[in-house]
This record gives C-alpha cells, sequence and structure tokens, in this order.
C-alpha cells in the first residue's frame, strides 16, 4: 500500500468541483486517510513547490495556490502515486485523456483542479507539509 498527497487546487475548489473530484478517487478503490480544507500561505506553499523556485511561472504558481481555500488530502491504495497521477491526467487538461479529472474539470495547464505527488520520496516530504502524524488515520 502506497500513500500520496493530493491537493484540490482553489480553481476546482471555487468552482464546486470538490465532491466530485473527491468521488472519482473513491470510486477508483482509494481511501481517505486524512483532509482539510485550508488557505495556503507563502510558507507553505513555497516549501510545497520548492523545486519550481526560479522557475518562469513560479510567481504565478504561488499567487494562484495562496488565491483561495483548498483541500489536502492524503489518499492511500495499491500504487497510489501512479494511479492518482493517471486519475488526475496530464498537467494541460489539453493534453487530458477523456474521463480525467483534469479533462473534466480543469481550466488549464497553471489552473489545474488538482496537484498529486510525482514519487514515493515527493509523497512523504508534501504530506509533512500538510498533516502531522496523528491526523493520518490509518
Ligand atoms: S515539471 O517541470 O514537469 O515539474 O513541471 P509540470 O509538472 O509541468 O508543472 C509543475 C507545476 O507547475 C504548474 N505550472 C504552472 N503554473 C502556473 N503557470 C504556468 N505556466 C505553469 N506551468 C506549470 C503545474 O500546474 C504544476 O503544478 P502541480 O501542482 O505540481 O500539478
Amino acid at each position: 500500500m502506497e500513500k500520496t498527497l493530493v491537493l484540490i487546487k482553489p480553481d476546482a475548489f471555487r468552482k464546486h468541483y470538490s465532491g466530485d473530484i473527491i468521488k472519482h478517487y473513491e470510486n477508483e478503490g482509494l481511501k481517505i486517510l486524512a483532509m482539510k480544507l485550508m488557505k495556503m500561505d507563502e510558507k507553505i506553499a513555497s516549501k510545497h513547490y520548492a523545486e519550481h523556485i526560479g522557475r518562469p511561472y513560479y510567481d504565478d504558481l504561488m499567487g494562484f495556490m495562496t488565491s483561495g481555500p483548498i483541500i489536502a488530502m492524503v489518499l492511500e491504495g495499491e500504487d497510489a502515486i501512479a494511479n492518482v497521477r493517471r486519475i488526475n491526467g496530464k498537467t494541460n487538461p489539453a493534453e487530458a485523456d477523456e474521463g480525467t479529472i483534469r479533462k473534466l474539470y480543469a481550466e488549464s495547464g497553471s489552473r489545474n483542479a488538482v496537484h498529486a505527488s510525482d514519487s514515493p520520496e515527493s509523497a512523504a516530504r508534501e504530506i509533512a507539509i500538510f498533516f502531522n502524524a496523528s491526523e493520518i488515520l490509518d
């Protein structure tokens, strides 16, 4: 069993897509171990996106991710990291497969509804940014 971090981003939360998005994960057998409605501040956002510092889109990404409420979740399942990224679809919704969350709910490659960890190392690092061990119910 593997754990991964998912964020429902401000665009999707604002448009009331959260329930539909969570349903996609549950329908695929992923289990919710932790969930939090919150607003990211600069400190959390810059920690979470540390590897993107210096990229041309970094300031836009920071502004967007701190612009409104998000939902942070820890999901668990077999191959959860790869599975959740498959369910999310490609970063740019124009390239995402039919039926994926980004195809259905994302506006663009930068307002793209969800984030998910891309490796076991990122998952461990990212989960620790958003949740204490006592908040993860496994
Ligand atoms: S990389 O280099 O493969 O890691 O980049 P990628 O996965 O494509 O994107 C990393 C995250 O940056 C966001 N992104 C952007 N935000 C704002 N503006 C632009 N132009 C832009 N391009 C990429 C993208 O949504 C990814 O966010 P996460 O939360 O990791 O999905």
